[in-house]
């Protein structure tokens, strides 16, 4: 069973960092992992969730899945559950970025291998886990207000942001981002900015409200596909035409979002990428066997215009 050693963070790719431990799995070489998983908010989730699946059972890996169904103590319960079961290695995306440390040092102490996937964790410790596999989700937000600053900078711009999930690290991170990056723009203002929690009800319902309440607004900053999806649905319900009388920039590139920019609904996507799986099974594979792996693995991703999507969209997976 590996052991947690403490490691700088690291970019994607490189592998000045590793696990220590002397190797785990069972007597014939086969590995159990524990995963506990956020929910099943977004579509992004759904397609995160099959390729782990299926990932897992390509790679012969026996799998304890476990839906936290949106709930920090679910996947707390779940994390002390595989402990319990002595798997070889637990992955786990977590809920909100705060309050890990007790259930991973639990973790840490019975002597299996932590490896942080999509989400990671706001921890003084990192020697609490392994490796940390996901998206730069400063990146995604900073591409988005970059892309408003180029498109929307030159009229005035009352931009609507809906949030993710309150306390989720992609909420925080993309909020960060996109204000850093249009920081300084007289013409674009945040005018309101609230959590839809990752999901289509949530965007419509949020986005209602906030065009009651500011009549002025003619943009929308959406933290995923399905809360643009929400506000489409919104925005149309009020009158308006979306992608013309307000603009939207979204986060995933999932299929239904792609659609609606190719549809011209939705007028830029910044990709966030959900096929995890096949480089989550290599690092569990490793992180059991004792070897080294880089302490962050950064996923790639692109951004979408509507001819880019119209493109991309026969050949999407998700
Ligand atoms: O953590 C990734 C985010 O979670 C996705 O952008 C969102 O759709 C999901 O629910």
């Amino acid at each position: 069973m590996a052991v947690a050693v403490a490691f700088g963070a690291t970019a994607c790719g490189s592998s000045d960092s590793g696990s220590g431990g002397s190797g785990g799995g069972g007597e014939d070489g086969s590995i159990t992992m524990g995963f506990s998983q956020v929910g099943a908010e977004s579509g992004w989730r759904t397609a995160n969730t099959q390729s782990i699946q299926d990932s897992a059972e390509e790679a012969g890996i026996e799998l304890q899945f476990s839906d936290a169904q949106g709930e920090q103590e679910n996947q707390i319960s779940a994390i002390r559950s595989f402990i319990q079961q002595r798997v070889d290695v637990i992955a786990f995306s977590p809920v909100v970025e705060t309050g890990w440390d007790s259930v991973l040092l639990e973790a840490q102490r019975a002597g299996i291998p932590v490896i942080l996937t999509d989400r990671s964790v706001d921890s003084e410790d990192d020697s609490l886990y392994e490796t940390f596999l996901g998206s730069d989700f400063v990146e995604e937000g900073k591409k988005a207000g970059e892309w408003a600053v180029e498109n929307w900078g030159s009229q005035p711009t009352y931009v609507a942001e809906l949030q993710g999930t309150t306390g989720a690290a992609p909420a925080l991170d993309r909020q960060e981002g996109f204000a850093d990056a249009i920081e300084g723009t007289d013409n674009i203002q945040v005018v309101a900015s609230q959590s839809g929690d990752f999901t289509r009800a949530g965007g419509r319902e949020v986005m209602e409200a906030m065009l009651n309440s500011n009549p002025q607004i003619n943009a929308v900053y959406a933290h995923n596909d399905d809360m643009a999806l929400g506000a489409i649905e919104a925005i149309e319900a009020a009158g308006k035409v979306p992608g013309k009388d307000i603009q939207i920039i979204s986060v995933d590139a999932v299929r239904d979002g792609m659609q609606a920019l190719a549809d011209g609904k939705i007028n830029f996507i910044v990709e966030c990428n959900p096929l995890l799986g096949g480089q989550l099974m290599d690092l569990a594979e490793k992180v059991v066997a004792g070897e080294d792996v880089p302490k962050r693995v950064v996923t790639e991703e692109t951004t979408f215009t509507q001819e880019q999507a119209i493109e991309a969209l026969p050949n999407r997976q998700y």
